[in-house]
């Protein structure tokens, strides 16, 4: 095997080996990857045993060998055919034997020549030679001079972008006076592809051949600069970091000097400033100046320092000790809740007592107040006045659909993003530690696999605990002591026990008609009037209207939608002012549906006589009371009973106890005895398409049942509700208020029912 060394610097042999007789026959030794040129000296390592044995034998003679390229490199023995038939005659200048049997040889080109004949191919390629002698130039031309000045000058170019160009090399080059030579040179120290190579050795003409090297060297020259280009870039925009932190330092260094602080210390003095000014509790300041250490080693720009500074942010801005100033005047706070209420005097006795109980007891741990009430009826708005009494700031968040315990404590620090929970968030919004804090509906809280936003919530709101609330975030106890926690829920029963066990309920019913009424008056209209920007002297609304809208556009316990529509009635006035025209507008009967549109709900059909299948329930729903009328019908049938209008589980049972009770009392609700066997009984609750569901409709499908089955009327000035028993007990329900004045609204006077509280009261049979 013949491979190269790699030749970094050009090789002169001076004494061009001139006078040496080169005979006829000479082994062969092919080489890979490398042309030979005449006065190129070059170390190859043999290794093939053929080649060990033609260099064995050139040693053995004259030390004369003929050198010629395979053309393909990868070829481990190849025929004569795949070397080049010209090749380079050489002398071995040295030869070392290396311990693995390989030979290690410094050879020297002598001479072109050309392969003529094989004479032997075993053990090792011998050849029979042409010598191809080197022309001669009788008198250079001006383009040859030219030509060699452009090599030489290319070559030193080359030379000194690599870093390699030293005096000696360029007065040798210039010293050449043979075109050729000079080619062969210079070529022999190209980075050229072997046919590249191979090509230019086998050209004849010098001027040719300078020619051709001249244009290799032009290609060569222009990826060297180029490379030279690419390694100067990085090696400038190192240098320009480097520049700019020397001068930041220095910099920073003159500031030192002159006594200024730079932007890091700046920032550490000012949290620390901040932190002392928090006034927060010893374990909070300890954490701060803790984490503020860490700041101080990190590099400002990493990402944990923003995560540092996120935090110590929070604890700095969280009010710690900041409240407002706690006012406890009685008189003054019945005077602001009724300014902003209406009536509700149990409630606000409930409140005003609550806060003077805290005047005389300023350690007092009261219970938590829990308003519940359907929609509308003033909890929140409460709240808002409470604080207003109380000179607290006020905030308000709905627990509703939370159901992550990290929603009410906070994410841990380690993960991204995280955040403190809504109560801290709240108190950090509100900007003192002692608010009104409103959680409204507590009722609607949910709970699964992300944990339980009660049992949070029961530490936020127990007052043994509250002291030392500890946020996930803030990961140090804050006292939430001084806050006043509020709660609202539509319902009672659905609030966590645990939770309620903590709450004393103080329940908002709905409000009768006659009480809606008043509070348009008094708040809602005035309160409109003003969002809308016109004047009591524009509009009137009289009592007969306002009647209308509650009845006709209008179907809720509350008042939300009333105040609604009386604020589009007052919007559509500002326009009618707005545009030019002049008041008042008063509104009236029959001008209503021009400001509301056609009414949203009729007055419920009114049974007119006493019938027989029909009776009169009373239902509770989220918008108040309902009357709800039973209806069965018998016909030919297997005993089946049949059950429509949405009626949802517990009503369904409700219904199969109902008839269970009629068959098994048949005789004394006078029902004639076969009457059930051969009859279906339908049972529909209208209005078919709202779903229905709740025991309380017991009572009156019992009544229509035996209505029906002993063919017996119904008294139609009677409604009723109440759950029924197999043994014919009427259990009581709530919801009372709702009920009866939705039987007044159905012109019902009497209603048969048992309130929920004296359950040991007497029950009555339902018939
Ligand atoms: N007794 C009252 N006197 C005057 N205004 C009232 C009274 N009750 C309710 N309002 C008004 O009715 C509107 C609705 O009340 P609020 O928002 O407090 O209802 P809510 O009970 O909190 O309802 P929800 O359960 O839907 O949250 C408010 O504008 C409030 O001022
Ligand atoms: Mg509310």
């Amino acid at each position: 095997m013949a491979q190269t060394d790699t030749i970094d610097s050009i090789d002169i042999i001076q004494e061009d080996g001139e006078g040496v007789e080169i005979p006829d026959v000479l082994p062969l030794l092919p080489v890979r990857d490398v042309v030979v040129f005449t006065y190129m000296v070059l170390p190859l390592f043999v290794g093939r045993d053929k080649s060990i044995r033609a260099v064995d034998a050139a040693m053995s003679r004259d030390r004369l060998l003929l050198l010629s390229t395979q053309s393909d490199s990868t070829v481990e023995s190849p025929t004569p055919e795949e070397i080049y038939r010209v090749g380079t005659v050489a002398m071995i200048a040295r030869m070392f034997k290396l311990p693995d049997g390989r030979v290690k040889v410094l050879v020297q080109g002598l001479g072109k020549a050309k392969i003529a004949d094989y004479t032997k191919t075993r053990p090792f390629y011998e050849v029979k030679i042409e010598q191809i002698p080197e022309q001669e130039m009788e008198k250079k031309g001006v383009e040859t001079e030219a030509l060699m000045r452009n090599a030489c000058d290319h070559t030193e170019k080359i030379l000194d972008l690599r870093g390699e160009l030293t005096g000696d090399v360029s007065a040798i080059l210039r010293g050449i006076e043979e075109p050729g030579r000079l080619a062969d040179l210079v070529a022999s120290n190209l980075k050229m592809k072997v046919e590249q190579a191979q090509d230019l050795l086998e050209m004849n003409d010098p001027v040719q051949k300078l020619h051709r090297v001249n244009e290799l060297l032009g290609k060569e020259l222009e990826v060297s600069t180029m490379q030279a280009k690419i390694q100067s870039d990085a090696r400038e925009e190192i240098s320009k970091t480097q520049r700019e932190y020397f001068l930041r330092e220095q910099v920073r260094a003159i500031h030192k000097e002159l006594g200024d602080i730079d932007e890091k210390a700046q920032e550490i003095s000012e949290y620390t400033r901040k932190i002392k000014n928090a006034k927060m509790s010893k374990d909070g300041e300890r954490e701060a100046f803790k984490q503020l250490k860490r700041l101080e080693q990190m590099h400002p720009d990493a990402a944990e320092a923003s995560v540092v500074r996120t935090y110590l942010d929070w604890l700095v801005e969280v009010p710690w000790k900041k409240s407002t100033r706690e006012v406890l005047d009685i008189k003054k706070a019945q005077r602001v809740l009724d300014q902003d209420h209406y009536d509700l005097q149990k409630v606000k006795d409930r409140i005003l007592e609550y806060l003077s109980v805290r005047k005389l007891n300023k350690h007092m741990k009261g219970p938590i107040l829990c308003f519940v009430g359907p929609p509308g009826v003033g909890k929140t708005s409460l709240g808002r006045s409470i604080a207003r009494a109380m000179n607290r700031r006020f905030f308000r968040m709905s627990l509703g659909g939370i159901r992550d315990e990290a929603e009410i404590r906070g994410h841990r620090r380690t993960y991204i993003g995280a955040m403190p929970g809504r109560i801290i968030q709240g108190l950090k919004q509100c900007g003192s530690n002692n608010p009104v804090f409103m959680m409204d509906e507590v009722d609607k809280i949910g709970a699964d696999f992300r944990g339980d936003p009660s049992a949070a919530l029961l530490e936020v709101l127990d007052p043994e605990q509250n002291v030392s609330f500890s946020d996930h975030y803030l990961n140090i106890p804050f006292d939430l002591s001084k806050v006043m926690f509020i709660t609202t829920a539509n319902l009672a029963d659905p609030i966590h026990p645990a939770l309620k066990d903590r709450m004393e309920i103080v329940e908002l019913a709905g409000y009768t008609e006659e009480e809606k009424l008043a509070i348009a008056r008094q708040f809602l209209i005035p309160r409109q009037i003003k969002e809308n920007g016109i004047t009591s002297n524009h509009i009137g609304i009289g009592s007969k209207v306002l009647r209308e809208i509650i009845s006709q556009y209008t179907l809720e316990a509350g008042l939300r939608n009333l105040e609604r529509e009386i604020g589009t009635i007052c919007r559509k006035v500002a326009r009618k002012v707005a545009e030019g025209e002049k008041g008042p507008f008063t509104v009236t009967s029959a001008k209503l549906q021009r400001y509301l549109g056609v009414p949203k709900y009729l007055p419920e059909l009114e049974q007119e006589s006493h019938e027989i299948g029909v009776a009169t329930g009373l239902a509770w729903t989220q918008a108040g009371g309902e009357t709800l009328y039973v209806e069965v019908s018998t016909m030919r049938g297997k005993g089946e009973l049949i059950l429509t209008g949405q009626l949802g589980e517990v009503m369904q049972e409700s219904a199969k106890a109902a008839l269970t009770y009629a068959r098994s009392n048949a005789k004394a609700l006078g029902i004639g005895r076969n009457s059930f066997q051969d009859i279906d009984i339908h049972i529909h609750v209208p209005t078919g398409a709202i779903p229905k569901d709740g025991p309380s409709a017991g009572v009156t499908m019992v009544v229509a049942l035996v209505s029906t089955l002993s063919k017996r009327a119904v008294n139609r000035d009677v409604a009723m509700t109440g759950e029924i028993t197999l043994r014919g007990r009427v259990l009581p329900v709530g919801g009372l208020k709702e009920k009866a004045l939705a039987a007044l609204r159905a012109d019902v006077h009497k209603v048969i029912a048992l309130r929920k509280k004296s359950v040991r009261k007497r029950t009555r049979k339902a018939r």
